[in-house]
């Protein structure tokens, strides 16, 4: 820790921009992906790992939540970043893991995954923050896979007031569509072959849209993927992309983007996709 703070005060001192990634670890090509451009864009790139408890909301996700400690330094020492930073819990919470106040992260926070995942974000706020304390960067990369992750990040920095720019990155994906992902390695073969429906219905479903309502658009890709044995879908919502509140018609909003999870067996997978964005022209 100390060795950490030294080293970023120096990088400071120097006037050195400073980028960031955090993760939780088994990385992939998705991170890998971050960490290309963390590295490309800033003086210097440190990357965190570390699997906080403070977000996960099920004691058995938390502890099956994938872990490749060594696959993880040997990706990094190839991905020439400056600094890894791997802390214990105890780093990061000193005083234990418990709240320590309520971030103010709006309503972005409260559908979707901070529905079905009660207290996630809460967590997710407070160790992003711990590590932001820490790193203190200029700028810090997220991937765009979590999606409503990124909006709710960059709430609790304007609620913090913490001088970072959040830099959101495409998504990866495997040749088959899905979308890479750290839990992606608890799938069996049959969930494994499965996986890849659910980008396939979101591609579908973008054409769909062109001639059906937001709600029998949102019904066809849950009844599509619903039908796949071993495939449930815990919530599929179609958003205004700035708020993360539903949307009833197609002209609500200038960016609009479906956000999906779905069990595959027992494994949580999220996407999403991008219906229309008038914003990005
Ligand atoms: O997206 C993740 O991997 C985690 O939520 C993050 C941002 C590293 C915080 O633990």
């Amino acid at each position: 820790m100390g060795d950490l703070e030294s080293f970023i005060s120096q990088c400071k001192n120097n006037g050195k921009s400073i980028g960031f990634v955090p993760t939780m670890g088994a990385l992939h090509a998705g991170h890998l992906s971050l960490v290309e451009r963390c590295v490309a864009e800033n003086d210097v790139a440190v990357v965190s790992v570390f699997v906080n408890p403070t977000q996960f909301n099920n004691p058995d996700d938390l502890a099956t939540y994938p872990r490749d400690p060594e696959g993880d330094s040997r990706l990094l020492a190839k991905a020439g970043v400056t600094a890894v930073f791997l802390p214990e819990v105890g780093d990061i919470y000193p005083d234990g893991t418990g709240r320590d106040h309520d971030y103010e992260l709006g309503t972005a926070a409260e559908v979707m995954e901070g529905k079905y995942r009660p207290g996630h974000f809460q967590g997710v706020a407070q160790v992003v923050s711990r590590l932001f304390a820490l790193v203190r960067p200029d700028r810090a990369y997220f991937g765009e896979k979590d999606f409503q992750q990124i909006a709710v990040i960059r709430n609790m920095v304007a609620a913090e007031g913490i001088d970072v720019s959040i830099v959101p990155c495409p998504i990866k994906r495997a040749n088959d569509g899905l979308a890479l992902s750290s839990r992606n390695a608890l799938l069996d073969e049959e969930q494994r072959a499965n996986a890849p429906e659910i980008h396939r219905a979101l591609l579908d479903s973008q054409a769909y849209a062109l001639n059906h309502s937001v709600d029998a658009t949102r019904r066809s890709v849950i009844e599509y993927l619903d039908a796949i044995p071993g495939m449930r879908v815990e919530y599929f919502e179609i958003v205004d992309a700035r708020t993360l509140l539903p949307v009833e018609d197609w002209a609500e909003a200038p960016w609009i983007v479906g956000c999906i999870t779905v069990y595959c067996g027992p494994v949580r997978l999220i996407d999403n996709i991008t219906f229309k964005n008038e914003l990005d022209k």
